[in-house]
């Protein structure tokens, strides 16, 4: 008798973007002439850079010609994409990695995913809570969240709540975690973390031998001094910490696909039998049992971004949508919202207003205004009471919403 992962029947029935999708859909049913204005999930609205289009055409006639063609690439990417990525992402702030130490996937959401593999099932998991819903329903579907309650909060894991009162800042937990989730710019809440207080939390890894999954898929959105875009400028970070980063915001990759994570040598955790163990070697074996490589003409359109025509193009694309994050937050504010983030990130996070939950807003903006957003609460407790909008739509379409809004 065939049996199933019982996890996935403790999780919520649907993604909380399916969730969205599914009531957007509803609505354009019921409603065909609606003017639907997107700020829900981070889907970019630009075209992808002309120098990673001109980087995929070439590529692509090269596999063309016999004598160019590529069949299977190196699992953890291509060597001219990884130089590419040490040089510009990290030499250039002088930090030292190494070649080997990154591995090139499709994405951040699935690098963030699978990694629980290379750790076991009784670590305990810490997450900031509002919190991107993949590290929760990924622990939970290999076991490692425990139970979850009527509120969908896990039994096993540290919640570190996130609000207003300590400023977005999470405080470090009364009890003892071994993994801890850290996104930052903030996905959902777009705020962001100084030097010092991300040193905390590289301190307390060390200190209490943890490791630090830290995903910096929105640190192209920084603009202020003292927010690192890379954990690595934190001293000792390299020996506790994974970094996720992703070209999908950065460059308008969301659905070409290609990101990639940094395990550096240095960071190791214990053996049943309390061995220490390098993580390198761990996902290493990982990535190239379960994934085959990002394609080539991908890892090419990704290279292409470090040229200097690229980096133009990639400062444009930041920009554009840095400015409509100003737009939303000032429009918000001046609409009467509490708003917090869209400073060096394309999130801002609205308190709902009169007290409306997150959901019943949601609702709201959904059927009397046509514009879609993600609910607070549906990336836990503490987003109750909050909306959260994308600025990742056209000029347009960002300009017409706040005058809805202010309607
Ligand atoms: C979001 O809207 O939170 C992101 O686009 C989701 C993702 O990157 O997977």
């Amino acid at each position: 008798m065939a049996q199933i992962n019982d996890n996935f029947i403790k999780i919520p029935a649907t993604y909380l973007f399916s969730e969205i999708a599914k009531r957007v859909a509803q609505h354009k049913e019921a409603y065909p002439e609606a003017k639907i204005i997107r700020m829900g999930i981070g889907d970019v609205s630009l075209p992808l850079p002309d120098a990673s289009v001109d980087a995929m055409i070439k590529a692509a006639e090269e596999q063309r010609h016999a004598e160019t063609f590529r069949g299977y690439g190196p699992e953890q990417g291509y060597e001219f994409l990884r130089n590419a990525i040490i040089e510009n992402d990290y030499k250039a702030r002088g930090l030292n990695i190494a070649a080997d130490e990154i591995f090139v996937s499709d994405g951040a959401k699935s690098d963030t995913g699978n990694i629980g593999d290379i750790f076991s099932v009784n670590n305990r998991v810490a997450v900031t809570d509002p919190v991107y819903p993949v590290y929760v329903d990924t622990n939970a579907m290999a076991g490692r969240a425990g139970e979850p309650n009527e509120q969908n909060v896990w039994s096993n894991l540290v919640y570190l709540p996130c609000n207003a009162e300590n400023n977005f800042v999470p405080e470090l937990p009364k009890e003892k975690v071994d993994l801890i989730y850290l996104c930052y710019p903030n996905n959902p809440t777009g705020t962001t973390l100084t030097k010092d207080e991300l040193r905390i939390w590289v301190d307390y890894a060390k200190e209490n031998n943890s490791i630090i999954l830290f995903d910096a898929a929105y640190e192209a959105f920084i603009t202020e001094e003292n927010v690192p875009h890379s954990i690595y400028e934190i001293e000792g970070a390299d020996e506790v910490a994974l970094e996720f980063r992703s070209f999908s915001k950065t460059a308008g990759f969301t659905g070409t696909r290609c990101a990639y994570t940094v395990v550096p040598k240095k960071v190791t955790a214990f053996s049943e039998n309390g061995d220490k163990i390098q993580l390198n070697r761990l996902w290493n074996r990982r990535h190239s049992t379960k994934f085959n490589g990002t394609s080539y003409v991908v890892q090419r359109a990704a290279e292409a971004i470090y040229s200097p025509e690229g980096k133009k193009q990639v400062k444009a694309l930041i920009d554009f949508y840095t400015e409509n994050a100003r737009i939303i937050r000032e429009g918000l504010e001046k609409a009467g919202y509490t708003v917090f983030g869209g400073k060096n990130s394309p999130y801002i996070w609205a308190k709902s207003p009169d007290g409306m939950g997150s959901w019943e807003y949601f609702d709201y903006l959904l059927k009397e205004k046509n514009i879609v957003t993600t609910p607070g609460a549906g990336f836990g407790r503490s987003g109750e009471g909050f909306v959260r909008f994308s600025a990742f739509g056209s000029r347009e379409a960002t300009i017409e919403a706040m005058e809805r809004l202010r309607k």
